[in-house]
C-alpha cells in the first residue's frame, strides 16, 4: 500500500468521535480508521499507524515470517479472524509488555502494529507513534487512593516526562475523593485541594471548601501548577484560566465533553500558545490540556 495512507487507532468507545474529526477516510477495521495522508492533527485517537502496508500470505509462518522482515517487536490489533492473528502471534518474537510503575521511563523499543483484514490478508504498520500496545497504557495499580482517577495523573507524568517536584505550590481544582492529591502529594508537592464536595478522610491535604470558578490568581501568588479534573464545560474553564495563563504556571486540566457543540473549545485551547491536547488511555470522553516544560 501507499505510505500516503496513514492509520488512526480510536480509544474503546470514541469511534465517532474520532471519525467526525478524521477527514478523507478510505477504510475502516473496527477502531482502527485509514485515511489519506499527509499525517492529520486529531485529538481522539490512541495510535496513530504512520507507515501502514497490506501484506498477502500463504500460512501463520509466512504471515510471521513477513512481519519478522519488516521489524522486531509487533502489537497485534485483533479485529476479524482473531484466532489465526492469536497463532501469528505465538510465531512472533515473545512480546508480552510489563504494566509500568510510577516515573518508569518510556519504553524505547520501535514496536509496530497489526491486524488481519481477513485469513490471508494481513495490514501493519512498522511505525506506530505510540510505544505501548495499541496504545494503553498500563501501569501496576494500587487501591490506595480512594478512586482509580490517579490513574490520569500518573499517565500524564509519564508520557510528558514532567511533574512536580518536592515543595512545588499546586492548586487542585475539582479535587475530591483526592486520587490527584495523593498523587501529588506522594511526589512531595504542596497540595491546596478544592472542591465543593469533601475529601475522603484517608486524604489529609489544606483543602478549602469552595466553588473553584471564585478563585483568583492575585490570591494565590507563589502558585506553580493548577490542576484540574472539575466536571465544567470546557468553555468555562477556558475563561476561567486567562487571568492564570498570564502567570508562570503549568497547568495540567481534564477537560470534558458530551456532545458535539462543544468540540469549539478544542479549537480555543487548542490556539493556547506553548500548550498541547492529548486523549490519553486513561481518559474517557475527555481530553487533558496541559501547558508545562516538558514535552508531550
Ligand atoms: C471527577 S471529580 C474529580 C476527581 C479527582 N480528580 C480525584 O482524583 O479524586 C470532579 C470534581 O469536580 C467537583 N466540582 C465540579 N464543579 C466544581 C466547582 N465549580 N467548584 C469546585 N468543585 C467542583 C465535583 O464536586 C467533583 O468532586
Amino acid at each position: 500500500m501507499d505510505t500516503k495512507f496513514i492509520g488512526y487507532l480510536a480509544p474503546e468507545g470514541l469511534e465517532e468521535a474520532l471519525a467526525s474529526e478524521l477527514k478523507h477516510i478510505t477504510a475502516r477495521y473496527g477502531r482502527l480508521f485509514l485515511a489519506e495522508g499527509p499525517l492529520q492533527e486529531v485529538y481522539w485517537v490512541q495510535n496513530i499507524w504512520l507507515s501502514p502496508q497490506i501484506i498477502s500470505f500463504k500460512s501463520i509462518k509466512d504471515a510471521a515470517n513477513k512481519l519478522r522482515a519488516l521489524q522486531a517487536l509487533w502489537a497485534y490489533y485483533p479485529n476479524v479472524s482473531i484466532r489465526r492473528g492469536e497463532l501469528i502471534a505465538e510465531n512472533l518474537p515473545y512480546f508480552a509488555p510489563k504494566p509500568l510503575t510510577f516515573l518508569s521511563p518510556l519504553p524505547k523499543a520501535p514496536l509496530g502494529s497489526w491486524t488481519l483484514l481477513d485469513e490471508g490478508t494481513l495490514l501493519c504498520s512498522p511505525h506506530c507513534s505510540s510505544p505501548f500496545a495499541n496504545g494503553e497504557v498500563r501501569f501496576i495499580e494500587t487501591k490506595e487512593p480512594p478512586s482509580r482517577a490517579y490513574l490520569k495523573l500518573w499517565e500524564f507524568f509519564t508520557k510528558s516526562g514532567t511533574w512536580p517536584k518536592k515543595g512545588d505550590v499546586c492548586l487542585e481544582l475539582g479535587a475530591s475523593p483526592g486520587s490527584w492529591t495523593w498523587v501529588l502529594q506522594q511526589l512531595g508537592a504542596n497540595v491546596t485541594a478544592v472542591d465543593r464536595a469533601p475529601l475522603d478522610p484517608k486524604i489529609n491535604a489544606t483543602f478549602l471548601k469552595k466553588d473553584a470558578f471564585s478563585l483568583r490568581p492575585e490570591d494565590f501568588p507563589n502558585v506553580q501548577w493548577v490542576f484540574s479534573d472539575l466536571i465544567c464545560y470546557p468553555e468555562k474553564l477556558y475563561q476561567w484560566l486567562q487571568p492564570w495563563l498570564k502567570k508562570d504556571i503549568q497547568f495540567v486540566c481534564t477537560l470534558k465533553f458530551q456532545g458535539k457543540n462543544e468540540y469549539n473549545a478544542i479549537q480555543q485551547f487548542k490556539e493556547i500558545e506553548g500548550s498541547a491536547l492529548t486523549h490519553l488511555f486513561h481518559n474517557k470522553h475527555e481530553l487533558t490540556w496541559s501547558k508545562t516544560k516538558g514535552m508531550l
